[in-house]
């Protein structure tokens, strides 16, 4: 496909300041999610509650893409419609998570590799029958005493290059996650020197590659101290870290930026993407592409119950109208309190 259709498709996802609901937690991770709130982690259930955040009304003028799993791509509302073609009928663009996870990286003690390159030219063809038209692979760095080390990054890079060659061939937007990871106790400079080394070696990995970066989006994590580190920074340090970092590695060709939440709070992340859309000097749209920063509250108020059905869409409804608003740098406590009602 031309690189103007796939940039087309990349720039619509994040117009109007929309942004991305990841709902493509793998089976594992679900199941996870599902025990924090005693929902056994049945197809039905599972099919059951993306319904319900899917079918959620007007949640199509906050968010532009979905990213689904491979079982609910293949999974249809309670009107039997196939959920990429309700999505696609409200203007949101369905997505598929085409990654296979990550996994030790051998020599490496403590970093992973993602796989999932096998066959994947085959699945793409696939998945883009079933109405996907953008893609999403997740690498994982984590930041330690000499971590995350520079074959981690290379071989991430490598095989995000490739698994992003492949999706352009197939007419689909890939999303390129290199994602540092937050759940040590790193400081902030630690995370912009492993942000900075992994953005410098993926571009470089891309351009090798013939990736058109005009048909990509970009979803890293924000330049943030470890969960541990007893040095929170400020949102506005948070901001001009990531701001300064992005400006330095990643072309202002890419279409788009979407960060993942990465274990911040609903609140944080709303707070920190707003506080970086303040700044001046952005090329590019810095939008979201959130799992648990979008979903955390909806969860708890669902509880696999239909009577909290209505209550968990308010809750999604309300976090992807805040993302939405800081992603325009709008957001503020008025935006904050003024749902999600009951
Ligand atoms: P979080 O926002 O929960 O980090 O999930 C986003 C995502 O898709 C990670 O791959």
């Amino acid at each position: 496909m031309p690189t103007s259709e796939l940039s087309t498709i990349a720039q619509s996802i994040v117009a109007n300041d929309r942004g991305i609901l990841a709902a493509d937690e793998s089976t594992g991770t679900i199941t996870k999610r599902f025990d924090a709130i005693g929902v056994e982690s049945t197809e039905p259930n599972r099919r059951a509650y993306r319904d319900l955040l899917f079918t959620t009304g007007g949640m199509e003028a906050f968010i532009g893409g979905v990213i689904l799993f491979d079982e609910t791509i293949r999974q249809r509302a309670d009107d039997g419609t196939p959920f990429p073609e309700l999505l696609a009928a409200k203007g949101v663009v369905p997505g598929i998570k085409v990654d296979t996870g990550a996994h030790p990286l051998a020599g490496a003690p403590g970093e992973t590799i993602t796989e999932g390159l096998d066959g994947l030219r085959t699945r793409l063809a696939e998945y883009y029958e079933l109405g996907a038209r953008f893609a999403k692979w997740r690498a994982t760095l984590s930041v330690g005493e000499r971590l995350p080390s520079r074959y981690c990054v290379r071989v991430n890079a490598q095989a995000l290059a490739r698994y992003a060659a492949l999706c352009q061939e197939a007419g689909i937007v890939p999303i390129v996650e290199p994602e540092v990871l937050m759940d040590t106790d790193h400081s902030i400079d630690a995370c912009y020197d492993a942000t900075a080394r992994t953005l410098q070696a993926l571009f470089s990995e891309l351009g090798a590659q013939r990736v058109d970066l005009e048909g990509i989006l970009l979803k890293p994590n924000m330049v943030i101290p470890g969960k541990g580190n007893a040095d929170q920074a400020s949102p506005e340090r948070i901001a001009t870290a990531t701001l300064h970092c992005f400006r330095r590695y990643v072309p202002a060709a890419v279409p788009g930026i979407v960060f993942l939440s990465g274990g911040q709070s609903e609140l944080e992340a709303t707070v920190n993407l707003n506080a970086i859309n303040q700044l001046d000097g952005r090329p590019w749209p810095l939008s979201f592409s959130y799992g648990r920063a979008l979903q955390a509250s909806a969860l708890q108020a669902w509880r696999g119950q239909s009577a909290g059905v209505d209550a968990a869409r308010r809750a999604f409804l309300h976090r992807a109208r805040c993302n939405a608003a800081a992603a325009g740098g709008r957001y503020d406590e008025t935006v904050e309190t003024s749902g999600p009602g009951e």
